[in-house]
């Protein structure tokens, strides 16, 4: 594995992309939906640096990615329980890849009748974008290639990392 950013990096990019969200919303309370299972740990640190009144919720999402009948649709698996009507909304997650995600959860933060969104992911992999969204505030852009830990998954495995780093291409 190599690491790609290290636990102090994430710590202070964490802190400047929170100085920036402070900036953006001044005096609002903001509704900070992480989506799960990857964002939490994003969101978790988050949420402790931006100086805001803060409620905290969480979505659920399934993708069924290479479902040939739908490919890249997103289901979400469970709802959010806060009342997001006429609030300002933060979606969180960990990776904005090729942004089916973001896009559909945005778009059902809207439905909810949210008076403002903005989006914030850890990473932005911008190499494998299929939908056209850009995330409002972005830590870190990787390149393309598998990343794991701060949340990211490979299998399951490595979430609980306090570092990202890229996983080696299979090999053969
Ligand atoms: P999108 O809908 O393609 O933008 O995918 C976003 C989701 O895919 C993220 O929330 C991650 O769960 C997952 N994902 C995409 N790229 C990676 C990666 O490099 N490592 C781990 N998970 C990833
Ligand atoms: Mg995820």
């Amino acid at each position: 594995m190599i690491v790609l950013h290290d636990a102090e990096a994430i710590r202070a990019g964490i802190q400047a992309v929170a100085r920036r969200i402070r900036e953006r919303f001044e005096g609002t309370e903001l509704t900070v939906l992480a989506i799960l299972r990857g964002g939490i740990v994003f969101a978790a640190d988050l949420i402790r640096a931006l100086e805001l009144p803060v409620r905290l919720d969480t979505i659920g999402v399934s993708s069924y990615r290479g479902d040939t009948t739908d490919p890249g649709a997103i289901q979400i698996s469970s709802s959010p329980s806060l009342d997001v009507k006429s609030k300002a909304v933060l979606i969180v997650d960990d990776i904005l890849d090729t942004g089916r995600t973001l896009s559909r959860i945005r778009a059902d933060v809207a439905a909810r009748g949210a008076s403002q969104i903005a989006t914030a992911v850890l990473l932005d992999k911008p190499a494998r974008r299929a939908v056209p969204i850009e995330a409002d505030f972005v830590v870190f852009t990787v390149p393309d290639v598998w990343v794991v830990g701060y949340g990211l998954d490979h299998d399951e495995k490595y979430r609980n990392l306090p570092y990202i780093a890229a996983l080696p291409a299979p090999s053969g």
